[in-house]
C-alpha cells in the first residue's frame, strides 16, 4: 500500500521540478492539456489514453528517478542465462533501476529529462510499462506489479490535473532553478520540492472538486 502511494508522489514531485526547470517542456504539456480537455473542466480518466506527451513525463520520471535503488528481491528457482549472465539455481537477484533507467547504452543523455524519448511515432501510444526491462517502472513477468493500470492511471492523472490547474514557478526571491539535488540517504529530492502555482482555469472549473 505504501509503494502504491510513493510511486506515484515521488515520480510527479520529481516530474514537475524537472519540468520547471525545463519550460519547454512544461509548455508542451499545458498545449496537450489545452488542446485534449480545453479549460472548461478538469481533466479525467477518460482522456488520458490522448495525453500522450503527460504520459512520457511520467515514464521519464520513473526512468531518471525511480523512488527505490533495486527492484524487489527475487529468488531463481532454477539456473538460467539471462542477456549473458549465467544465474545459478537459488541466487538472490536485485536489479538496479537505477543502472537500467541510466544506462547509457540503452538511453542517450541518460541524465537529461527528455520526455519526447518515449514518443516512438505519433500514432503509437505510451504506456508506462516496460516489458523489455529497458527501465523499471512495474517490472515485468510473473511477478511483475499487478496494479500497472492502476498505478499508471493514479500518476498520470495526478500530474495531469497539477499541470492543468495551475502555472508553476520557481518561488519568487529564489535563484529561478528548482535545486534538483538527490537526497544521500535515498532516492527522493533533497529538499521537498516547493514551487509558486498560480491558478490557470477559471475558478467554476475548480468549485467542482469541493
Ligand atoms: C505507479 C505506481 C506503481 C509502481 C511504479 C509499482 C511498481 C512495482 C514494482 C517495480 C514491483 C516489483 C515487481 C517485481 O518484483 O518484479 C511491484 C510489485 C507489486 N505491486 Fe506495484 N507499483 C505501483 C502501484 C501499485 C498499486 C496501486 C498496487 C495495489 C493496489 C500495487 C501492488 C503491487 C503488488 C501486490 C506487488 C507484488 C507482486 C508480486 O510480488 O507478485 N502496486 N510494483
Amino acid at each position: 500500500m505504501l509503494a502504491a502511494v510513493d510511486n506515484p508522489s515521488n515520480a510527479v514531485e520529481w516530474a514537475l521540478a524537472e519540468m520547471i526547470n525545463q519550460p519547454d517542456i512544461l509548455d508542451r504539456a499545458c498545449k496537450e492539456l489545452d488542446q485534449v480537455v480545453g479549460r472548461n473542466r478538469l481533466v479525467d480518466e477518460s482522456d488520458l489514453y490522448r495525453l500522450n506527451y503527460i504520459k512520457a513525463c511520467v515514464k521519464e520520471a520513473f526512468r531518471l528517478h525511480p523512488i527505490a535503488a533495486f527492484n524487489l528481491p527475487h529468488v531463481s528457482m532454477k539456473e538460467t542465462t539471462v542477456g549473458g549472465y549465467f544465474i545459478p539455481k537459488n541466487s538472490h537477484l536485485l536489479l538496479s533501476r537505477r543502472g537500467l533507467g541510466r544506462n547509457p547504452r540503452i538511453w542517450e543523455d541518460p541524465l537529461v529529462y527528455k520526455p519526447k524519448r518515449h514518443i516512438v511515432n505519433k500514432d503509437s501510444e505510451v504506456v508506462l510499462m516496460d516489458h523489455d526491462l529497458r527501465m523499471i517502472s512495474f517490472s515485468t513477468g510473473r511477478r511483475g506489479c499487478p496494479a500497472v493500470l492502476l498505478g499508471s492511471t493514479m500518476a498520470t492523472i495526478l500530474l495531469a490535473r497539477l499541470i492543468q490547474g495551475f502555472s508553476w514557478n520557481p518561488p519568487p526571491n529564489t535563484p529561478g532553478k528548482i535545486d534538483l539535488a538527490e537526497s544521500e540517504g535515498d532516492l527522493q529530492l533533497n529538499k521537498p520540492l516547493i514551487a509558486y502555482a498560480i491558478p490557470r482555469l477559471e475558478p467554476h472549473v475548480y468549485k467542482k472538486l469541493m
